[in-house]
């Protein structure tokens, strides 16, 4: 079993792509509802969420890989859980900043994330690593994550190009000609952005890189489970007691063989 994890619908994405890709593996998604949104808490409090959620995750499902498909997570936890659950290999989600420099022509290059992921040194230091001579503008856009987890999937094309539109106007005043989805919510409008930030912008993300990086690590393992050995399993469960959508169950249910709710507060 491999558990995918967000603090809601933002990397269901991420869950898609790997699966669509690797059939045999079964999966378990886990959207933290019920302590959304990540990107409003100090580091700190993501910690304390992480580790006490993946102590009882870890002993439930025995699982061979962790993919946190969260940016703000992985900035701020990951070192955390890493030296927490040793036994387990961890894939996180950061924003794909490296890509962007070496491509970028006008050496300005925009990361759009949450307010914790923006804050965090992280993003600094990938900058400086790669290129010290790129600008980087970094842009917090809680009101797009909001959006993404709570109407997307009622809002129409317009809806959703009205949330877009002002940030990447931003981001070309500004110049950058590369654009960063540093949060996984906004790849379920990676199209909407594509469409706005054509043709001088180049969006980035890193869906490829991390299912890619899954598959690696697997092979490394030896623990890739090979189609037909095993029924693949494919649940989706939720943390809190907000009622699911009719719209939103069967989009869930597409994805996922199972969907669960998990009433009480992890
Ligand atoms: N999906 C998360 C990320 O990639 C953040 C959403 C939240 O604020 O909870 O950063």
């Amino acid at each position: 079993m491999i558990i995918f994890f967000d603090s809601g619908v933002g990397g269901l994405p991420y869950f898609q792509y790997f699966r669509q890709n690797n059939p045999a593996e079964s999966l378990v998604y886990i959207a933290d509802r019920i302590n959304f949104p990540y990107g409003k808490k100090t580091k700190q409090e993501i910690i304390y969420i992480l580790v006490s959620f993946f102590e009882k995750l870890i002993y439930q499902f025995q699982p061979k890989l962790v993919v946190l498909a969260c940016n703000t997570a992985s900035v701020s936890a990951l070192s955390t859980l890493r030296e927490t659950f040793p036994h387990i290999p961890w894939i996180g989600t950061v924003p794909a900043i490296k890509p962007a420099i070496i491509e970028s022509r006008s050496h300005c290059v925009g990361v759009l994330g949450t307010d914790r992921t923006i804050d965090d040194p992280y993003i600094t230091e990938l900058a400086e690593k790669y290129s010290a001579d790129t600008k980087i503008i970094r842009i917090p856009a809680p009101d797009i994550v909001e959006f993404v987890e709570e109407r997307f999937f009622k809002a129409n094309d317009a809806e959703k190009q009205t949330i877009v539109s002002p940030y990447i106007k931003k981001f070309r005043h500004a110049g950058a000609d590369a654009v960063v989805l540093g949060c996984t919510h906004f790849l379920l409008l990676q199209s909407v952005f594509r469409v706005v930030a054509a043709p001088d912008i180049k969006i980035y993300d890193s869906i490829a890189g991390v299912s890619h990086r899954i598959e690696t690590v697997l092979d490394e393992k030896g623990v890739r489970d090979k189609i037909g050995e095993i029924p693949a399993e494919c649940r989706l469960i939720l943390t809190g007691a907000a009622p699911i959508e009719q719209k939103w169950l069967k989009w869930a249910l597409d994805l996922a063989t199972e969907v669960s709710v998990l009433h009480e507060k992890p």
